[in-house]
């Protein structure tokens, strides 16, 4: 067993271990790409300000997000497919939450479904919701929510239009995973995969299959979203989605101040600066970039999280520390529980919190709650995306 100490080490591991098609998924952006590469790198430009000889025991990274005690300012974001990255993985990603102390978020769009989740933990996850058209099968979802007990929800904003990316659609990407020559030759290579997948039910869409009505081929992620997503949706509807829900939301997806402000007055309780990990629009800015600028906008008036890049506890450090009350990691999770299944995850949260943790000290401080801009050295023109860095 390889000795791993840090997130890309899980990374690795994962690419060998999953069929091309999902890794592929997870591993990529839309179009160039361009945004989900300065998603990562962007978080490079902040610098720390190291300190010495303050005292630098007893140090805790416990907080809140929406309300929520959390071992550490970071959430498991919803990441769809997830079952198709290992055998039941949305339940096992669950439970190395759970016992971690974080908040789990499901997809709409995982293999395991809201029930199934609910009934394999004990403490409540959050529910993520795509913007759809059909409306009973809204009101259905949030009432499926209810009743597996979710503390809140996540209305993802930035999914109208599907993002194209180009691997995506070479692969023939589905769930589960269409058999053609090309993909049963890659499966063949992948046999604790595929002898895990053959032990499980669970291989298709379960908040969808058997729930949805007018899909013509619901294995295909493409086809549901270009028939059930709603392009035409706005302000209205998102509070419409609020009011039905009646509990805790929070909106994901937003990178404008405008955008941020319309959130907080239809009264989010969290925004999430989020270009989905750089898989929607390309050419975005990152979300860092955008999060003082935000901040400025609505820091007062909603909690503001987090996430896209975040790959080490430095990059949940500078979040915080400019302001984020809470980030999301999404890929960094993935790679866990593709590489080493439940285990995996509990493996990346250890990672990122030790990071956490001990950055933090080594910049004086023993209280996560503590962080601010003083800890930051943050380059002029960071927060100004008209600026080149
Ligand atoms: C493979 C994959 C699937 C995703 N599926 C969803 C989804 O179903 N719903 C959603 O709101 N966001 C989804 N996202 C976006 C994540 O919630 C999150 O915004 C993103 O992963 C953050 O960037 P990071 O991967 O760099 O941490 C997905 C991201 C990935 C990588």
């Amino acid at each position: 067993m390889p000795v791993i100490t840090n997130i890309e080490d899980l990374r690795r591991i994962y690419e060998r271990r999953t069929p091309r098609m999902f890794y592929d998924y997870a591993e990529s952006g839309s179009w160039t790409e361009q945004t989900f590469r300065e998603n990562t790198s962007d978080f490079r430009h902040i610098r720390l300000k190291q300190r010495v000889a303050v005292d630098m025991s007893g140090r805790s990274t416990r907080t809140t997000m929406i309300g929520e005690d959390v071992a550490m300012p970071v959430a498991l974001a919803p990441v769809g497919l997830t079952g198709m990255q290992c055998a039941d993985g949305e339940i096992k990603a669950a439970r190395a939450a759970e016992a971690f102390g974080v908040p789990f978020t499901l997809s709409t769009m995982s293999i395991c479904s809201i029930e199934d989740v609910a009934a394999h933990t004990k403490n409540p996850f959050w529910f993520q919701v795509y913007t759809l058209k059909d409306d009973d099968f809204m009101r259905r979802l949030f009432e499926r929510a209810h009743a597996a007990n979710c503390s809140a929800i996540v209305i993802t904003v930035d999914l109208q239009l599907l993002g194209q990316r180009h691997r995506d659609l070479k692969n023939g990407l589905s769930a589960p995973p269409k058999l053609t020559v090309k993909s049963i030759a890659n499966m063949m290579t992948k046999v604790p995969w595929g002898l895990e997948m053959l032990g499980t039910k669970r291989r298709f869409f379960g908040n969808i299959v058997g729930h949805a009505k007018g899909v013509t081929d619901p294995s295909s992620l493409s086809t549901w979203t270009a028939e059930a997503f709603d392009p035409a949706l706005d302000w209205k509807r998102i509070a419409q989605f609020k009011e039905w829900w009646g509990g805790k939301v929070i909106i994901k997806g937003i990178m404008e101040p405008e955008d941020a402000r319309r959130a907080a007055e239809i009264g989010a309780d969290a925004i999430i600066v989020s270009n989905h990990g750089g898989r929607q629009l390309d050419g975005a800015v990152s979300s860092i970039r955008m999060l003082p600028a935000i901040l400025d906008a609505v820091g007062d008036k909603v909690e503001v999280h987090l996430d896209s890049g975040i790959r080490s506890g430095q990059d949940v450090l500078k979040a915080v520390a400019l302001g984020a009350k809470g980030t999301y990691i999404g890929r960094a999770f993935t790679y866990g529980l593709g590489a080493m299944g439940e285990k995996g995850v509990t493996k990346a949260l250890e990672i990122i919190h030790k990071e956490l943790d001990v950055t933090m000290g080594l910049c004086g401080e023993t209280d996560v709650n503590r962080l601010g801009a003083h800890n930051l050295y943050v380059p002029q023109g960071f927060g100004d995306p008209t600026v080149l860095l």
